[in-house]
């Protein structure tokens, strides 16, 4: 996996929730509080004291589709729509299978659908969603392992696929000096690797063989950045019948991304890439 700028200082973790772990009865304090009374809340970021309710997709290996099971959970105002499938699984049912790691927007494993909608449960507060039942669905168009859990292997191997290892050699190299273009280095720096964007992707969901989005973009990195490789294999891929060309621009993989690498970008990138070397090619200067 390629090297991750510095993380932000991880949050010290809130109390767990629980069931009815709303606030405390109020006492009415005996002298006048000395901080000003908080201003009211929004209407859409009021704490539900009761907690909304949950439709969570679950489907174990053997069912032949997933159904939903509905819950309901306190939330607090901060609380992340992680909290609460964490609050679920610690009070509710602790078969839920559900996959995270740092909690705060960094490693890419808690993508997901929420309210039809490809984000990071991690950083989707519960108060930010629209009023009703929220519907949480696995990530679109990768093997699930089960309920909101899916298998990455696949989706990771697009990204050797495409010439970029997710450690590559120099990236080996403590100490070596950014390449020039740092902007669109860091790009694909940014990438988490979630899966967002093959989720959100149209193309990938009619066909199963598109490379998808993040994978165009890692190859787009290579192009842009060799690094004295051979462009030929990424070409290659980048020109089969399933990669760059079945794109059809719905920028859905942009829209969602939470990491702002843009693979829609990088795609068109790629295209214009491609077809300048085919161009040369014709005159004899391409390879
Ligand atoms: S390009 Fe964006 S949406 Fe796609 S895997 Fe990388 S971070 Fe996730
Ligand atoms: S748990 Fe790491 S991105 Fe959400």
């Amino acid at each position: 996996m390629s090297p991750r700028k510095p993380k932000p200082p991880a949050v010290p973790a809130e109390e767990p929730l629980a069931e009815g772990l709303a606030a405390p009865a109020e006492v009415p304090p005996a002298v006048p509080p000395a901080v000003p009374a908080e201003e009211p809340l929004a209407e859409s970021v009021a704490p539900r004291a009761e907690g909304p309710t949950f439709r969570v997709s679950r489907r174990r290996a053997g069912d032949d589709r997933a159904h939903f099971d509905e819950f309901r959970v306190a939330v607090g105002r901060e609380d992340t729509v992680l909290d609460a499938l964490i609050a679920i699984r610690e009070t509710k049912d602790p078969s839920l299978v559900i996959r995270h790691s740092c909690m705060h927007g960094s490693c890419g494993t808690c993508g997901m659908r929420i309210n039809g909608r490809e984000a990071l449960a991690c950083d989707t507060k519960v108060a930010s969603l629209r009023a009703g039942p929220i519907t949480v669905e696995p990530v679109a168009n990768q093997r699930l392992v089960a309920d909101l859990a899916t298998d990455m292997v696949d989706f990771y191997a697009r990204f050797e696929a495409a010439g970029l290892p997710l450690v590559r050699d120099a990236e080996k190299s403590p100490g070596r000096p950014g390449p020039a273009g740092m902007l669109a280095f860091e790009r694909l720096e940014n990438c988490i690797e979630c899966g967002l964007c093959l989720s959100a992707c149209p193309i990938a969901r009619a066909n199963h063989d598109y490379i998808g989005p993040a994978a165009l973009a890692a190859a787009a990195r290579v192009v842009e950045e060799p690094r004295g490789r051979d462009l030929g294999p990424v070409r290659a891929l980048a020109g089969e019948h399933d990669s760059v060309w079945s794109c059809r621009d719905a920028m859905e993989c942009s829209a969602v991304c939470p990491a702002g690498v843009d693979p829609a970008r990088a795609i068109l990138t790629l295209r214009r890439h491609l077809a300048a070397n085919g161009a040369r090619r014709l005159f004899g200067r391409g390879d």
